[in-house]
Parts: structure tokens; C-alpha cells; sequence
């Protein structure tokens, strides 16, 4: 399924065609959640990768086997993606399921579930940072031009997966209608062992200390960065250019202030106050 240049649209946002069809988008409305399953929610780049690892690795207790030996992409599958289908099919519960698509498009597949939903918000000026370069070397998204440029349509809701504050916005309001845990990116690199503490008792999966160093350990920046697995090295040069970036690229908090110039400092932050008015989600910057 190569389709590099194809994009899909389906309610108003666009997905790449590469990895998504109508009927893949179609499947993942229509799906049917179990209780056991564990769905992990994002905006892209926003610790997808790092949340299907964190997970992998407390439903393994640790034991870096699985981590290490299959791809993520099969092991916590998008829903939405058109493989979808025949590697759920294969899975056996409890599933790690992952998931790009805003809450209006779930909403009637998740009505009553009680699935654990786990929410992963990063900073949106590292994710409008860390989606730019990635348009950089994924060739199955658009040519991102000019930061200027993909500053504006990332502030618009023109990028492919749509608008990084509906989709905030839209999960987290119906937290209180869901199986629902909430945490950020910058939570998790702050305080990596109490984050997983957390996650472990949500998951009801307790590790003991051992297990719970060793999953520490195997979810470091530097151990990912290394593992093919997770660091899309396995993905063909013609379809991310690995020449023209790193998918582990830098891991951090306020990697925006080496981009943003001042004036689009100020315009972004006119444009989240305004967004964010009515929620009291508050993020790190720095
Ligand atoms: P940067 O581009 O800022 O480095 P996603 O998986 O949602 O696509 O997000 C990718 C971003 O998460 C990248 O950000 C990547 O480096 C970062 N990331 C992945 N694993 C991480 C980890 N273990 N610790 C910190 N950041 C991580």
C-alpha cells in the first residue's frame, strides 16, 4: 500500500492516504470496543510511540521481549489504519489499541464502553514543532513548506488529522463519560516513575519495584531511540526519509523556542487563549 500522494477526507480532515482508506476510517467508526481493551489517544506527536511502550512494557511487567521484538505499529495498532483489521482480528485481549481520531468520530463507537482511555496532550508549540519536521521526512504527508506556513494551517486546522484543539478540546470534555486518564508528554518526562505509577494503578496491572525500574529503563528516550521497533528505522527510505530526520528526533520540552520567531510566539498565543477560553487544561511550556 504505497499511495503516497493520496490523501483521504473524511469528516472534513484530511488523513494520508498511505495508511488510511474509507473503509479503514469506516472500520474504526464502527469498531467494537471490549471492556479489557486499553486505547491510547493522541494528537499526533504528542508521545504516541512513547505511550505504546510505557504500555507494552507494564502489560510485560518490564520484560523488554515484546518491545524489542515486534513492531509498535502491530503490537498497540492505530484503529484507524488499514491494516487495522487483520492485526485486531489476530490480537488477543487485553489490547493495547491506539488511536489519531478526534472524539466526534469515536463517540458512537465508544457509547457505554467501558475501555480505558488513555489521553496523551503535549504542549501544542512542540507538537506543531515536531509535526513540521516529521512532514520533513514522512513522505506520505504534504510538502510542509515554510515553518510560517505550517504554523498557519497547524493554527487553522488544515493539517492532515485536523485541528490540534478540537481534538484536545473534544476528548477531554467527555472525560466524565469515559473510562478515562488524562496526562502529558511533559508530566511523563518530568516524572517518568510517578507517571507510570499512576498509569499502572489505571491499568490495574501493579509492578513491583524491579519491574517497575525496568520499565523505566526500557522507556528512556535513549533506549527507544535505539530500538528499531520503535524508532521507524524498519519504515523504506521512499517512504520516511531518514536521511532528512530522526522519528526520535530530540525529546524535549521547549524545543518550540528554536523556531518560533517572536511574532509568531505572540499570534500563537492570541490564537490558544482565545481556543482554550473555556477549558482549564493548563500545559508546560518550558
Ligand atoms: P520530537 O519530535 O519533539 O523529538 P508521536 O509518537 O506522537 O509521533 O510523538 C513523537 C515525539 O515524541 C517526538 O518528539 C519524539 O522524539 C518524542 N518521544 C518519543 N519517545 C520519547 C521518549 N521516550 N521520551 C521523550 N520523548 C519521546
Amino acid at each position: 500500500m504505497a499511495r503516497l500522494d493520496v490523501t483521504e477526507h473524511c469528516h472534513n480532515i484530511a488523513f494520508p492516504g498511505h495508511l488510511h482508506t474509507q473503509e479503514s476510517l469506516g472500520f474504526a467508526q464502527n469498531f467494537r470496543f471490549q471492556d479489557s481493551d486499553t486505547v491510547i489517544v493522541t494528537y499526533p506527536k504528542s508521545g504516541t510511540t512513547w505511550m505504546q511502550e510505557i504500555l507494552t512494557l507494564i502489560h510485560s511487567k518490564g520484560d523488554p521481549t515484546l518491545s524489542q521484538n515486534i513492531p509498535n505499529w502491530s503490537r498497540a495498532p492505530w484503529l484507524e489504519q488499514f491494516y487495522s483489521p487483520e492485526v485486531l482480528g489476530a490480537s488477543q485481549s487485553p489490547r493495547i489499541i491506539t488511536t489519531h481520531l478526534p472524539y466526534h468520530m469515536l463517540a458512537s463507537a465508544l457509547k457505554g464502553s467501558k475501555a480505558k482511555i488513555i489521553y496523551v496532550a503535549r504542549n501544542p508549540k512542540d507538537v506543531v514543532v515536531s509535526f513540521y519536521y516529521f512532514h520533513k521526512m514522512a513522505n506520505f504527508l504534504p510538502d510542509p513548506s515554510s515553518f510560517e506556513e505550517f504554523l498557519d494551517n497547524f493554527l487553522e486546522g488544515t493539517v492532515h488529522y485536523g485541528s490540534w484543539f478540537d481534538h484536545v478540546k473534544g476528548w477531554t470534555s467527555h472525560s466524565n463519560d469515559l473510562n478515562f486518564l488524562y496526562i502529558a508528554y511533559e508530566e511523563m518526562w518530568k516524572d517518568l516513575k510517578g507517571s507510570l505509577e499512576r498509569l499502572s494503578s489505571f491499568l490495574q496491572f501493579p509492578l513491583q519495584p524491579d519491574e517497575l525500574t525496568n520499565t523505566q529503563r526500557h522507556c528512556s528516550f535513549n533506549s527507544m531511540k535505539e530500538n528499531k521497533m520503535v524508532n521507524y528505522t524498519l519504515i523504506p527510505e521512499e517512504i520516511m526519509d531518514h536521511r532528512k530526520g530522526q522519528f526520535m528526533r530530540k525529546g524535549k520540552i521547549g524545543d518550540w523556542k528554536n523556531i518560533f520567531t517572536k511574532q509568531q510566539n505572540s499570534r500563537f498565543e492570541d490564537f490558544f487563549d482565545e481556543e482554550m477560553l473555556n477549558t482549564d487544561l493548563t500545559f508546560i511550556w518550558e
